[in-house]
């Protein structure tokens, strides 16, 4: 089994890993391992296979790792290597013969993960995969938002997501996961950096930050990557002044009670401010946290058939 991304699971499956990732959270509201867990993955190597670069992600699969008993063993390649694809499948080989037990992958080419699938015969869980999807990310995105509103069903609930919604992965996984759970999701942002209307898997449009904020029950505000943006933002301080989210806007143009997400890092100053970010309505440092749970989980269900109180999760 293998979590390629979000696009291809049922509602069902959704839940299944939300399901999951409860498991590894007390009732305080903290990350734990069952006793049961902590040895789930004794003796085992996962192989973290990192063409682009990461803090959270990878920390949280070497985290999640070594609380289910399990090691680690990072591997840093670089995208611009002459034939990038081909480089990856080699070294996913090379870490299978030696005995690896999964791969966890991040390359700026969206076809490594389904390729390397194709190549090796140990389980692939995509950590970001280019442009196109980087699903425990979506997947703790929902269950931030679950656990924040006390469901999984999120029927009657609008999700604004706001920024590059074109190239960035993180809001294409969120899209498939929060309509999936049955959420209406808006995206906004500079024209430039909206999907085509093929890519908005049900999502609406709408060219404002106000019009974004005023139905929504949560907001996503999506990283910026300055090397992504070219000729599509004129300046930063342009992006600013319309999408950034400061406490004006968050007193005035924000429903009462709702919360942003962020994948982070956050631009302090043009996604939103400190005051934002640090503020009690912002659930970034929530959403690194249960990465933790989610990923313990992912990392269980995939590696883990024998795992008794494990439903079947059929990813692909
Ligand atoms: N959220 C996220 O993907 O962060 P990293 O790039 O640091 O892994």
């Amino acid at each position: 089994m293998h979590l390629l991304g979000l696009h291809n699971l049922s509602p069902v499956q959704i839940r299944q890993y939300l399901q999951h990732a409860a498991r590894f959270v007390d009732d305080q509201g903290r990350v734990q391992t069952p006793e049961q867990d902590a040895k789930r993955l004794a003796g085992r190597w996962v192989g973290l296979l990192f063409y682009e670069p990461s803090n959270r992600t990878r920390v949280g699969f070497e985290l999640a790792t070594a609380r289910l008993g399990g090691h680690t063993v990072l591997v840093e390649g670089t995208s611009s290597h002459w034939d990038r694809t081909e480089s990856a499948v080699d070294m996913a080989r090379n870490l299978e013969a030696m005995e690896l037990e999964a791969l966890v992958v991040r390359h700026s080419d969206r076809h490594v993960p389904e390729t390397l699938v194709e190549r090796v015969a140990i389980p692939v869980i995509n950590a970001g995969n280019g442009s196109d999807e980087h699903p425990t990310q979506g997947l703790t995105d929902a269950f931030t938002l679950a656990r924040h509103w006390g469901t999984d069903d999120f029927r009657g609930k609008t999700i604004a997501i706001l920024g590059d919604v074109r190239q960035n992965r993180v809001a294409h996984s969120d899209m498939h996961a929060f309509t999936k759970l049955g959420a209406r999701v808006i995206v906004a942002g500079p024209r430039a950096l909206m999907p085509h209307e093929e890519d908005l898997t049900g999502a609406a449009r709408v060219h404002t930050r106000e019009a974004a904020l005023a139905e929504a029950d949560a907001i996503v505000v999506l990283r910026l990557q300055r090397d992504r943006l070219h000729a599509a933002v004129a300046d930063l301080e342009t992006y600013a002044r319309h999408w950034c989210i400061d406490e004006h806007v968050l007193a005035h143009e924000m429903k009462p009670g709702a919360v942003i997400l962020h994948p982070g890092p956050v631009m302090r100053g043009v996604e939103m401010t400190s005051r934002v970010a640090d503020g009690p309505r912002c659930l970034q440092l929530q959403q690194v946290r249960l990465s933790l749970a989610m990923r313990q989980a992912v990392l269980t269900a995939l590696l883990d058939p024998g795992w008794a109180s494990a439903p079947q999760i059929p990813t692909r």
